[in-house]
């Protein structure tokens, strides 16, 4: 986008093009920064654009198609009659900060102070882009667990830092479904990432794009190699609400020596289903406050009907021979596509992966859209990771229905090796 509005000003220009015509001047336009170099693609501008032109269903893109909760959305009513239209404090609402400090306090079992420990921005990404900018000088190593939301990777290289990556690994099983939880580190290869120019490690928990949520051992051996190398951690816990089959979501903070040294990323945007707003969220965690842990919380009801959403969802996958991994949180899970024989068009572009072509190819011939996984790997990984496609499941039963409509119409015509 960049790019294109530098040519669209040297084109519109008047006096940068008297400039170029008399050539009076041997000025270089100088498009964009040379930290922005190279991120001038990514799988959400060209997918969500296709899905825009083709897609039927739209199981791309991980935001709800149904509305936030009533009570969320007369906050915003009332903060928008109440004319509440000016700055206020830059770090945060203080009513905001106020209830975060009080929710999470209880949550974690500590004081939080809220003008000091807590800073509210414009959803987890402005978050996770101050945290690099804010701690990485060139050349820190940033270690980052694969497959990974995929903005991690250029914001830690904008800030100067250098990605360190590494994979979890799928353990086979057999008979029966895989789960999210099958997806693991190892610990040997992690503790061998870290060395002494390593500044942190991101943990994405409930993940994007497996639904892995990390368990209490887990984190503890990611928490000893941060306290013992004295390295930071952000835990972009964005998902922290939707976690399924009685797992635990374990807040990496909340480990002994962790607190001091880790930045949690929450999104009031994911936990409310209103990834559109970005504020009005204080009354929603008053109201959540209230009813913490009880039936009537919307973060256990959002949990439960996601849950059969997801179930629904991975029948329907198995049934049509694409193999799901079973999330076990987040809006996600991804299936396997390497049994289905579709005769896919040659690529346009050079080495591009597998999942690619058959996420382009699904749009565009059955109407029905998805992320290919191997967006959420390094470039050094993509081609060993084509195999897997990501599903968003946070939409409505109607949404779902078509979804299944398309995927069992496509079944009578499929070839399942
Ligand atoms: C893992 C993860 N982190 C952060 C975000 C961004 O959240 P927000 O909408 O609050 O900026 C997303 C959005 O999809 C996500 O999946």
């Amino acid at each position: 986008m960049l790019r294109g509005l530098a040519q669209l000003i040297k084109r519109n220009n008047p006096l940068i093009n008297n400039i170029l015509n008399n050539q009076k001047v041997t000025m270089s336009f100088q498009k964009h920064s040379r930290r922005i170099e190279g991120l001038d693609k990514n799988v959400w501008v060209e997918f969500t654009q296709l899905a825009a032109e083709y897609a039927v269903v739209n199981l791309g893109q991980g935001f709800p198609d149904f509305s936030p909760p009533n009570f969320v959305k007369e906050a915003y009513t009332r903060a928008i009659n109440g004319d509440l239209n000016q700055y206020t404090r830059a770090f945060g609402h203080p009513p905001l900060v106020k209830i975060l400090a009080k929710f999470f306090g209880k949550l974690m079992n500590r004081d939080i102070d809220p003008f000091n420990e807590i800073l509210v921005t414009v959803g987890a990404y402005e978050a996770l882009f101050c945290f690099f900018q804010a701690v990485i000088d060139d050349g820190d190593e940033v270690i980052i667990i694969e497959p990974y939301f995929d903005c991690y990777e250029p914001m830690v290289r904008m800030a100067g830092g250098k990605p360190v990556f590494i994979s979890l690994r799928p353990k086979p099983a057999s008979g029966r479904l895989m789960t999210s939880a099958d997806w693991i580190l190892d610990p040997v290869e992690l503790a061998n990432k870290f060395n002494k120019g390593t500044k942190a490690i991101v943990i994405n928990t409930p993940n994007n794009p497996l639904g892995k949520v990390f368990n209490r051992e887990e984190l503890q051996v990611i928490a000893n190699l941060c306290i013992e190398h004295n390295v930071l951690c952000i835990s972009d816990e964005v998902y922290e609400w939707l976690v399924y089959d009685g797992n635990e979501h374990v807040r990496i903070a909340s480990l002994p020596g962790m607190w001091e040294r880790t930045i949690t990323v929450g999104s009031a945007g994911k936990s409310f289903s209103a990834t559109g707003w970005k504020q009005a969220v204080a009354e929603g965690f008053e109201r959540e406050f209230e009813h913490l842990g009880t039936p009537e919380s919307y973060f256990i009801c959002l949990r439960k009907e996601l849950q059969v959403k997801r179930d629904r969802l991975a029948a329907c996958l198995a049934s049509v021979g694409l193999k799901p991994v079973i999330s076990e949180g987040g809006y996600y899970l991804a299936a396997d596509i390497s049994e289905i024989d579709v005769d896919l068009p040659e690529s346009t572009e050079t080495n591009e992966p597998y999942d690619y072509r058959f996420v382009r190819w699904l749009m565009i011939n059955k109407g029905l859209a998805t992320i290919p996984m191997s967006a959420f790997y390094s470039s050094e990984s993509k081609n060993n990771n084509k195999n897997f496609i990501r599903f968003c499941f946070v939409k409505e039963n109607t949404t779902l229905s078509k979804a299944e409509e398309i995927l069992k119409e496509w079944r009578r015509t499929l070839k399942v090796q």
